[in-house]
């Protein structure tokens, strides 16, 4: 993957200040540290940032029954709503491949519930930022609450 873009440069309130993403690293990979991996080996961490301005993070968790993983995303969304947030406005993941781990399309469409297509999703590596894209990028045309609404 290529088009590696700056974070944080001329923004317009999507994107934090660098020290809330440099924060957002830190909760995702704190979450990876405590991933639940042992079949795939692929430890990820999630941070996303609510409109609330509080952080949920998450890690992924496997099964002996392997279809039933969790994703790190899913764990981090998880959170966030349990604790009354709705609206998502930012979004970290963290690997530790040597390529940027945009998130599964399962992912893709949970976040599209709570995120709106300019909001930002930074794959990183343990070193930091390696790829921004926007949900919108990542998820065209995507298939989200709105669509649902009905003649009346
Ligand atoms: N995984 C995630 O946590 N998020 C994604 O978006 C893609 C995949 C996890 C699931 C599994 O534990 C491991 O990565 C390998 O597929």
């Amino acid at each position: 993957m290529s088009g590696v873009e700056p974070v944080g440069g001329s923004g317009g309130g999507a994107s934090g200040a660098p020290s809330e993403l440099e924060e957002m690293l830190e909760r995702a990979r704190g979450a990876l540290a405590n991933a639940h991996a042992p079949y795939s080996r692929f430890r990820i961490g999630a941070c996303v940032r609510a409109a609330s301005g509080r952080l949920y993070a998450g890690c992924n968790v496997e099964n002996a029954s392997f279809p039933v993983t969790q994703c790190a995303e899913n764990t981090a969304i998880g959170a966030m709503v349990a604790a009354g947030d709705r609206q998502i406005v930012e979004v970290v993941i963290v690997t530790e491949g040597a390529e940027p781990c945009p998130p599964c399309g399962r992912c893709r469409q949970q976040l599209t519930e709570f995120a709106g297509p300019d909001v930002r999703i930074h794959l990183c590596g343990p070193e930091g930022v390696r790829v921004t894209a926007t949900l919108g990028e990542l998820l065209p045309m995507a298939f989200g609450p709105r669509t649902l609404t009905r003649p009346t």
